[in-house]
């Protein structure tokens, strides 16, 4: 079969180079892809967000199969649009990426289900927001309804924090008209996991949990970032645990979602906070995480084509989705200074046994050169955890590019609480 892969990250090089292992896949085309995906995929130099140029390359070249990972082309209607034209796709309609999109119709979902996650309240006037918070709870937790590239989220410490993040978002629109409506939260504690999860619109195949890495800086300092590494599977995600998600958390959201008329086929992330008082939602993501899938996917024993089919297909309950029961480490070498200011244009070595996603990269000449903050990510697996992450880090060492920066710690936390 002829597939396309929308997306350019590491997360799709992930995905790219497990499609690739299926015998149903002929060729992959990378809509745009990047300089590593290159040597996978065919790439395409049409935008993620291009959604025209998408379907029209989709026709022209009778693409059979779509995977559209990114969240803005989810939520710009890629999936509808692609399926108008016959081509079925992995990814929900534009309809069910809401829950991504907006934090607000995700907040009030969880609200009218009882999906657990931290209590809120939506603001659209900024001076209710501000009297609002001369009494809230401190901390507390202000987020952007809409797409921020993962950065709408502040987390105030002081309510005069609280009330400059407000003002940041509301008046002076750092995220733009993403900060129109805000919504103002409790302030969680307690282990985060990721879970990705396979769904139909009726049944739901979680992947084995995971743990990111958000901050730059060891022992979790720094600014927030995309991501500086992963593991799994992630040790606070027990079985005990896993069974109260799936009843309370992932079921539950699936049947709502369905009631709702929105039923959401494709990867939906689920981003969970082990409190106290049991596992609650942080938030939803209607993709693969990236860095997550760089650590899934190596451990998924089963044909992630086929997976993807039966999501479209409605037959994922009938469809094989298995782990290995080893683990996985990713260690994210970015350019010294990301998030913040970086010089790029530098060549990268990788040795070839080296297992490396790319993602900010580009090819000169035939060369790969450094072309984003986070260049790639290194995988390392193993039998267990700290085999994986000896693993990636050895990897990690043999990279070498100019101005390379990385956390020493991915896993430390996790290795410390087995
Ligand atoms: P998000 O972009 O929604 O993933 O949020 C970024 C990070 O902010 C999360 O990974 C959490 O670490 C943190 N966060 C978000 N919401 C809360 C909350 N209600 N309480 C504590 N931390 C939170
Ligand atoms: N790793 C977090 C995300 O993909 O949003």
């Amino acid at each position: 079969m002829k597939i396309m892969v929308i997306g350019s990250g590491g997360r799709e090089h992930a995905v790219i180079k497990a499609l690739s292992k299926s015998e149903n896949v002929d060729t992959i085309y990378a809509l745009p892809g990047n300089g590593g995906i290159a040597a996978d995929a065919i790439c395409v130099n049409i935008g993620a967000t291009d959604i025209d140029g998408i379907v029209e390359f989709a026709k022209k070249e009778k693409i059979e199969y779509a995977v559209v990972t990114p969240d803005d082309p989810l939520a710009l209607g890629a999936v509808d649009r692609l399926t108008e034209i016959g081509v079925p796709c992995f990814g929900p309609t534009a309809a069910a990426a809401q829950i991504e999109a907006s934090k607000v119709f995700s907040k009030n979902l969880m609200k009218k289900y009882g999906i657990p996650t931290a209590a809120f309240e939506v603001f659209e006037d900024i001076g209710d927001a501000l009297s609002y918070l001369e009494t809230a709870p401190i901390p507390t937790v202000i987020k952007a309804d809409g797409l921020a590239l993962g950065k709408g989220v502040i987390i105030a410490m002081t309510r005069d924090e609280a009330k400059d993040a407000v003002r940041s978002m509301m008046e002076d629109k750092i995220f733009g008209a993403s900060g129109s409506r805000v919504v103002i939260e409790e302030f969680l504690e307690g282990p985060e996991v990721s879970v990705l999860a396979f769904t139909d619109g009726k049944c739901v195949k979680p992947m084995v949990s995971s743990m990111d890495h958000k901050r730059a800086l060891d022992g979790d300092r720094g600014l927030n970032t995309g991501g500086m590494g992963t593991i799994a599977p992630n040790p606070f995600y027990t079985d005990e645990i896993a069974e109260i998600c799936r009843k309370t958390i992932f079921e539950p959201t699936i049947e709502a979602m369905c009631a709702e008329g929105r039923p959401f086929r494709g990867c939906l992330y689920f981003g969970l906070m082990i409190t106290k008082n049991g596992p609650k939602v942080i938030e939803y993501n209607c993709r693969f995480g990236d860095p997550e899938t760089q650590v899934v996917l190596p451990l998924l024993e089963s044909d992630l084509f086929r997976i993807m089919q039966a999501t479209t297909n409605g037959t994922l309950a009938e469809t094989e989705v298995k782990f290995s029961s080893g683990a996985a480490a990713c260690v994210v070498l970015a350019s010294d200074g990301y998030p913040g200011k970086y010089e790029k244009g530098f060549p990268i070595d990788i040795p070839l046994d080296v297992e490396a996603y790319v993602a900010g990269a580009k090819l000169e000449d035939g060369t790969l050169v450094t072309n984003g903050g986070r260049v790639l990510g290194v995988i390392g697996k193993g039998e267990t955890l700290s085999e994986a992450i000896k693993k990636a880090y050895e990897g990690a060492d043999r990279i070498s590019f100019e101005n390379k920066y990385c956390r020493r710690d991915i896993g430390k936390k996790a290795l410390a609480a087995k």
